[in-house]
């Protein structure tokens, strides 16, 4: 049976210092929303916050918690540069990792561009709730999710303990 994923609602969470403080255009955030909604989830937030951890654990703790956002998709500052600080506030934020949608991600991103090796997002579930980080170039945020969309359904469905066949679609 095919998952109705107007169920699910999203939210889309872009770090930036310079986007935060409009000084820079985002539109991996933009094309993120668009093509979440083309695909029939329901879109209830997005927002640009600054590189700093504590800000983005708070964020996505609220958006889980409070706002029960069903699934939380993140761009930005999953690099190696010093105000990269993505994963280490997935640390206080994640229950369970997903390790194969991380991998899955920068596996298929390699046969793009070596420096795929340089993000270090992570996906996993809190709550009901599952957080993708990808990385923060449109292109990147655009070639990373369509790695995960084929699966996204499913794993919504199951992590809010769907019963749907794993076998089927
Ligand atoms: N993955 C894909 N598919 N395409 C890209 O262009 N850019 C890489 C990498 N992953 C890229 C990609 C680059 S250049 C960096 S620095 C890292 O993602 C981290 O990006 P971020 O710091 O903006 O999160």
């Amino acid at each position: 049976m095919k998952i109705d994923c107007n169920r699910f609602s999203f939210g889309v969470l872009t770090m930036s210092d310079k986007g935060s403080r409009g000084e820079r255009e985002d539109t991996s955030g933009p094309y993120l929303v668009s093509k979440l909604k083309e695909e029939g989830y329901r879109e209830v937030a997005y927002v640009i916050i600054p590189d700093t951890a504590e800000i983005i654990t708070e964020t996505l703790i609220a958006w889980v918690d409070e706002e029960k956002i069903d699934l939380i998709v993140t761009t930005g500052g999953t690099g190696v540069a010093p105000t990269d600080v993505t994963p280490e506030a997935m640390e206080d934020v994640l229950e369970k990792e997903i390790p194969g949608m991380a991998e899955a991600m920068r596996a298929e991103s390699l046969k793009k561009t070596p420096n795929a090796v340089l993000s270090r997002g992570k996906a996993g579930i809190r709550g009901r709730s599952l957080i993708i980080n990808l990385p923060g170039s449109e292109k990147a945020a655009r070639e990373n999710i369509a790695v995960l969309l084929p699966a996204l359904a499913h794993a919504m469905d199951k992590i809010q303990g769907g019963t749907s066949d794993c076998g089927v679609g």
